[in-house]
């Protein structure tokens, strides 16, 4: 056997309760994920082969790794890679996007938008969900002409690794395999490895960035039309939900479209908005001035 193929064959030990709860209160701080006694072995075996790749020894000298400045940073954004969950669809909640045709048709058609349309994915993993934004956009649009037939989405989220598969726009035709077939048709082509790639007229409308949803204060985006943000507060705790949401409402057009994730938050109000009267759909849109 090589050197040092032993030891990285060697299970680390468990993480005491003080490393758990040292881990638990840096990755909450950083990112709001709150990781529960029952995601305890996810957090285990995720830090460990991490640290088996990187020759960390054990759960405190990887800590003081990830936490020591520049260096840190960047290692801590590859963890982050790691420890999030990246589970998406197209169209995944079609409810949701049944909401968002309606809702754009109906502003279209009674001139209420003249300006071109920004549509907003919080939390948008692979790039699935700003893609189907995008095609729900390009199919009401297309009816309607002038500037209101103008739109632009952007995705963003705090995981670099999806970021980079966001814009590479290329989908495993598994993947595919729940959009509509006349959709795939229209906003997909062949691409390398038997993968389909998303048409270059309906990538130019898309972009993505990263953006950690504790740091909205200081993001750009404002005056947003459509936000979207489902699947990523179940993670954080109720008073920080409520939180991200406040800071989203305030990036919200007057009349834009706020979508949440149905049951992700309860009791949640703002001033400044309605809700949608939709049995499947928890979703506001704000009040016009
Ligand atoms: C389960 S996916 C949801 C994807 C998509 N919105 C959907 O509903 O299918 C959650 C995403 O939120 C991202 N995320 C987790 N914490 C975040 C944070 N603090 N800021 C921004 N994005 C975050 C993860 O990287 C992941 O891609």
């Amino acid at each position: 056997m090589q050197p040092g193929v032993e030891w990285a064959l060697r299970p680390l030990a468990e993480m005491s309760s003080a490393e758990f709860s040292e881990w638990q209160a840096l990755l909450e701080e950083r990112s709001g994920m709150v990781v529960t006694e029952q995601r305890r072995s996810f957090l285990q075996a995720n830090l460990s082969s991490r640290m088996r790749e990187v020759g960390a020894a054990d759960y405190s000298s990887y800590y003081r790794q990830v936490t020591d400045g520049v260096r840190g940073a960047v290692e801590w954004s590859t963890l982050m890679d790691r420890l999030t969950v990246q589970e998406t669809r197209f169209f995944r909640h079609p409810p949701s996007f049944a909401l968002l045709s309606s809702y754009m048709q109906q502003r279209c058609e009674s001139r209420q938008v003249d300006k071109p349309w920004s549509l907003w994915s919080v939390g948008c993993a692979s790039g699935e969900e700003t893609y189907s934004l995008a095609i729900s956009a390009a199919e009401v649009l297309q009816r309607f002409g002038g500037e209101a037939q103008q739109f632009g989405v952007i995705g963003t989220d705090i995981s670099l690794s999806a970021l980079s598969r966001s814009r590479d726009g290329h989908y495993s035709s598994r993947r595919l395999e729940q959009l509509n077939p006349e959709l795939r048709e229209r906003y997909f082509q062949p691409g390398p490895d038997d993968r389909l790639q998303v048409i270059s007229s309906l990538a130019a409308r898309v972009c993505f960035a990263r953006l950690n949803v504790l740091e909205l204060a200081g993001a750009p985006m404002s005056d947003m039309d459509v936000i979207f943000c489902q699947n990523l507060l179940i993670y954080f705790r109720r008073w920080r939900r409520r939180e991200i949401l406040n800071r989203l409402a305030e990036r919200l057009a007057p009349g834009g479209l706020l979508v949440i994730g149905a049951g992700e938050v309860v009791g949640w109000q703002h001033p400044d908005l309605t809700p949608v009267a939709d049995s499947q759909v928890l979703a506001f849109t704000r009040k016009c001035l």
